[in-house]
């Protein structure tokens, strides 16, 4: 097995082997160059940093690198099926650990799927460490399940809460550029809700504001709203604000059910979704990292 750089094959192509090193994956990763060259851009993937796997010339295998400021992150890699479990994935890794470490990077991080075993045992062998779980959540808000669960908003730290206003404000969403969610996010989150990917998000991504919230759908014409960020001003935290902007949302596209993928730390941005009364996906991922400091 040799490595050669992403750059050397044309994005069409790559699109095709990352679909191909992740048949049979948790879930679908489609042979679509529109939304492969988005994953590209907005989480700084470098293909010229980034490696295909060849045996005998063809490609077997792929590793997706990112890199900002003093930190890599592996954005993804796959095996062709026939060519799994035969220690590849280490053979892949290990080089880009290397020169990771050499260009001085401060360390490597990932995201994993938890129940992906042969991914997780791989990661753990070549010595990276749990930062903690991510998790993900599905719901459908407005007027049905208003009626089974009181309407509701958290006000302050405590449990007390007041009933939602009357009529739900559909008419002051207001769309925004996607940066104006990334000003509202704090920092220290996972590469994907990062503030410098939320601001790189782009059509068909769309942001929505209601007050001091903001929230960034992936997709409106999907059959289902994917919630890929939302922010709510440092000042206005804890008092509904978030909970207001998904109702809005919800009422402004009645009958879709949200998603939010497994990318939200298991913390206090968890029970947020918990709160307005999401239900957690059977899916979860491991944030990893491996250190680079002496
Ligand atoms: C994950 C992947 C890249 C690993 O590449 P690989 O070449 O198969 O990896 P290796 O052969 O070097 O290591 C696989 C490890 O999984 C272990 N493994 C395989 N099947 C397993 C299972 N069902 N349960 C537990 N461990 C398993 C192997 O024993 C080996 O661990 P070990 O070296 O400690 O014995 C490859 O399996 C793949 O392409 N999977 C589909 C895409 C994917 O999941 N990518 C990772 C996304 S983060």
């Amino acid at each position: 097995m040799h490595l050669t750089a992403a750059s050397e094959l044309p994005l069409r192509a790559l699109s095709t082997l990352f679909a191909r090193a992740f048949e049979g994956y948790f879930v679908t990763v489609p042979d679509a160059p529109v939304l492969f060259d988005a994953r590209v851009r907005t989480e700084h993937i470098s293909l010229e940093d980034s490696r295909v796997a060849r045996v005998e010339g063809e490609p077997v295998g792929l590793v997706l690198m990112a890199r900002r400021g003093r930190v890599s992150r592996v954005a993804g890699m796959g095996v062709l099926p026939v060519w799994r479990n035969r220690r590849l994935g280490g053979a892949m890794l290990r080089p880009l650990m290397d020169e990771a470490r050499a260009r001085g990077d401060a360390r490597m991080v990932l995201e994993v799927i938890e129940q992906n075993a042969p991914a997780v045992a791989l990661y753990t062998r070549l010595g990276f460490q749990r930062v903690r779980r991510l998790v993900g959540f599905s719901g459908a808000l407005g007027p049905e399940s208003a009626e089974s669960t009181p309407a509701l908003v958290a006000v302050g730290k405590g449990d007390f809460a007041r009933p939602l206003p009357e009529g739900l404000p559909t008419s002051e969403l207001e769309e925004v550029d996607p940066g104006e969610c990334a000003r509202l996010l704090p920092e220290g989150l996972p590469w994907q809700l990062a503030p410098a990917t939320v601001a790189g998000l782009s059509l068909p991504a769309r942001a929505f504001r209601l007050g001091p919230a903001v929230a960034v759908l992936a997709d409106i014409a999907a059959p289902s709203l994917g919630l890929r960020a939302l922010g709510v001003a440092a000042e206005a935290r804890g008092q509904g604000a978030g909970r207001r902007l998904l109702h809005a949302l919800a009422a402004r596209w009645p009958g879709k059910p949200f998603t939010v993928s497994a990318v939200v730390p298991e913390d206090r941005s968890a029970r947020f979704f918990e709160k307005a009364g999401f239900t957690q996906t059977a899916l979860t991922q491991l944030e990893l990292a491996l250190s680079f400091a002496p």
